[in-house]
Parts: C-alpha cells; structure tokens; sequence
C-alpha cells in the first residue's frame, strides 16, 4: 500500500503542547513508529499549519497513486470548508483521524465539516489512530 500520512495545524507542536491529551513523543518519533509499523509499505508524511498548503497536498495525492491519506487536520476538522473540497476532489479516500476523542472533550471539537466526505472516522486512540486507520485500507472492497 502506498499511503499518506497529513498533520495539519498544531500537529507539529505534538510532544510539547497538552501532554496529557497527546502525549510526550514528538510528531517525528509517532511517524517513526508509524513508517516501522507499515514496513512492507511505502509512507509518506507531511505537516503543515498552513490550510492552503494542506488543500495542495490533498489534491497532489490525487494525481499520484496513493491507496489512501490518513488525515488529521488538527483545529481545520473542525471549521476548514477549503480542506472539506478539497477532498471531495479527490478520487483517493481519505480517513479522519483524531489522537484524541473528540467528543469527550469541548463541544466545538465534536463538530467535524470534514467527516462526510472521508471514508471513516477514527478518534481517541492517540498515535494508535493512526495505525488503525493505516490498517483499515488493507480491508478495502471486503466490507
Ligand atoms: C486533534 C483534535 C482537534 O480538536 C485539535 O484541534 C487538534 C488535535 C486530535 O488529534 O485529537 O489539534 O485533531
């Protein structure tokens, strides 16, 4: 599988902002673990605080042969109608991922406008989410 891995804003702050939502390690380390976890896989990961910059990566995967993105937008979930076209302009499915449960936290984070143009919806399983919705790919077309 070829997939790609998108953190939007604050993301790279992870590690040092909110430890107790999202932990201790860094983006760079939970990518590691992630690019170890897809060993027979080919990952590619980009972060950005940048809206526009995410809505271009989004439309680049779609002119590559990406089996999938796993996105986490950070805030943009939950207000970016820009990152909602552009993945409706897309062809590759895109899943939302989230570290944490949004919907046990502040009533503005369970709000997403991304979520009904993504294939799916993971939250809550900090840098698991990730894997599971890196995993999930592998049942395509089974379900
Ligand atoms: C987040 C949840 C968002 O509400 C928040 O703005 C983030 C991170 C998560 O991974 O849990 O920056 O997407």
């Amino acid at each position: 599988m070829k997939l790609l891995f998108i953190n939007g804003v604050n993301l790279n702050m992870t590690g040092k902002r909110e430890k107790s939502v999202y932990g201790t390690q860094t983006l760079d380390d939970i990518n590691e673990e992630i690019a170890a976890y897809f060993t027979y896989d080919e990952c590619e990961f980009y972060q950005s605080n940048n809206e526009g910059d995410i809505c271009t990566q989004i439309q680049l995967a779609g002119d590559e042969d990406f089996d999938g993105i796993i996105l986490n937008a950070g805030a943009f979930t939950h207000y970016s109608y820009a990152i909602r076209d552009a993945i409706a302009s897309v062809d590759v499915p895109v899943i939302e991922v989230h570290m944490s449960n949004v919907h046990a936290r502040e009533e503005f984070r369970h709000k997403s406008v991304i979520s009904e143009v993504c294939k799916g919806v993971i939250a809550g399983f900090g840098k698991y989410s990730y894997i599971l919705a890196g995993e999930s790919f592998r049942f395509d077309g089974k379900y």
